[in-house]
């Protein structure tokens, strides 16, 4: 059975092509990730039986593109396996980055896997930019998921993948987090 993968963005790339989205026009340039990813109009079949279940849909490119500052942003996908199938209920956190593309950021601590949380405006700020702290052993990043404390390695983020106008993640493949020195 044929399925049709959202294609990938880069970042960089994000925002100067949603126009061309907006307009129909599937002119992206698939990634090599392992994954084969298809034209965004080629298949005409309904998204429900097209998208993969481990691909999370976080919302419309156009409003996720012109987003102010980060969310919070709740996806529902499924993972199966060999004999399994498993429901997975998850957030993320999503911005749009210095160059226009989107930042999608996993929650769970690079430490031991607790959620971390937005620390309070007031507390942010400072040489660290400390921006999200772990409610477990007190690990900080900033807001582009760097570690800024107690850990080095920083947050995983997720590639923007697209499809006719949809922005989903695939939740079997984030980008490991950098290590800071
Ligand atoms: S699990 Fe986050 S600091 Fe330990």
């Amino acid at each position: 059975m044929n399925e049709r993968l959202p294609q990938k963005i880069s970042r960089r790339a994000f925002l100067s092509t949603s126009g061309k989205l907006a307009l129909g026009i599937t002119g992206l340039v698939a990634g090599s990730t392992g994954l084969f990813y298809y034209g965004a109009l080629k298949h005409r079949v309904p998204a429900s039986q097209e998208i993969p279940s481990h691909m999370a849909e976080l919302g419309d490119l156009g409003q996720l593109t012109a987003l102010q500052g980060m969310i919070k942003i709740h996806y529902e996908a499924t993972i199966h396996d060999a004999w399994v199938t498993k429901p997975v209920k998850s957030f993320v956190y999503v911005s749009v980055d210095a160059k226009g593309g989107l930042l999608i950021l996993s929650p769970v601590c690079t430490h031991l896997g607790c959620k971390i949380d937005p620390v309070p405006v007031e507390k942010r700020g400072g040489s660290k930019n400390l921006f999200f702290q772990c409610p477990c052993h007190g690990a900080e990043f900033d807001d582009k998921g760097n570690a800024v404390g107690v850990v080095s390695q920083g947050l995983d983020s997720y590639e923007a993948l697209v499809a006719e106008g949809k922005v989903y993640i695939d939740i079997l493949a984030p980008i490991k987090g950098s290590i800071s020195s």
